[in-house]
């Protein structure tokens, strides 16, 4: 019998999604068990979620990092935090922005993220998955966490078909700009925003009834169904990324890494 899958993750908010992996390890739907629970501020009612289910909790508080920062004129970074190549491998913003405020979010983020991989270093896990986890990761983090070239274990659930509508109001931005379909992604995390190699989709209709509400609402039902769809394809080893080359019909090529899902 295949080894349980060990699972970790990092929530900001209330942890509906947290509940429905955690319920769907506890009911057999997902061969795994959650191992921990990090969150990025001490009011996450997801922490309380984890509690009742006797899983160990910690806290990262992004907010009193990032106002430390500004207070301090130098403010320590971690000793192994190299700010040429995190700002060389990044894809979270164009090339022109402003070196300072560059230097300032990735260094502010390379505390928090040390904190969070000191945190998780008491743990032993194969996957980490993002579940309502409300701020961008940074090459510093993720390269510590995906040590294995070509084997990507950071999962994130995001409230939009992507590749359209990233960022932070995913179901809002889809009903705001008129579409007909709405629908959540799940994905592996890269060096952009929301723009990692997609593992699986689910998709529902928009009808004239529907408000901004409703459509948070019957996406989020989806989530609860594909989260742990996704993570159960990984538990089975049946996700494998790879890069592939098109050629483009201007005759340009394009790489792009996908997620190949084995049958
Ligand atoms: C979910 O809709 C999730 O897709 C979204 O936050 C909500 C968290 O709900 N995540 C993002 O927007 C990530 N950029 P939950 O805390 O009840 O799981």
């Amino acid at each position: 019998m295949r080894a349980k899958l060990r699972i970790g993750a990092l929530i900001s908010g209330g942890g509906s999604n947290l509940q429905a992996i955690i319920d769907a390890c506890e009911g057999g739907r997902v061969g795994g068990r959650m191992v921990f629970v990090g969150a990025d501020t001490p009011g996450a009612k997801g922490l309380g979620r984890a509690k009742k289910h006797g899983i160990p909790t910690f806290v990262v508080d992004y907010g009193e990092v990032i106002r430390a920062f500004r207070r301090a004129p130098t403010p320590p970074s971690p000793a192994d935090f190299d700010l040429q190549d995190v700002r060389a491998k990044q894809a979270l913003f164009s090339d022109d922005r402003d070196p300072e405020r560059d230097r300032h979010f990735f260094s502010s983020r390379a505390v928090a993220e040390s904190r969070l991989l000191a945190a998780m270093a008491g743990f032993d896990f194969d996957l980490l998955v993002l579940a309502g986890f409300m701020r961008n990761l940074t090459p510093y983090f993720i390269d510590r966490v995906n040590t294995v070239p070509g084997e990507p274990r950071i999962m994130n659930i995001h409230p939009a078909l992507l590749p359209a509508f990233p960022g932070v109001d995913g179901y809002g931005d889809t009903f705001r700009y008129g579409c007909k379909v709405g629908g959540c992604t799940v994905h592996f995390i890269d060096y952009g925003e929301d723009s990692g190699p997609i593992i699986g989709q689910k998709s529902f209709a928009i009808t004239p009834r529907d408000t901004v509400d409703s459509v948070r609402e019957k996406g989020l039902a989806l989530e609860w169904q594909l989260y742990p769809e996704c993570i159960q394809l990984f538990a089975e080893g049946r996700l494998k990324t790879v890069k592939l080359t098109y050629a483009l019909p201007d005759r340009r090529t394009v790489q792009r890494s996908v997620v190949k899902i084995a049958v």
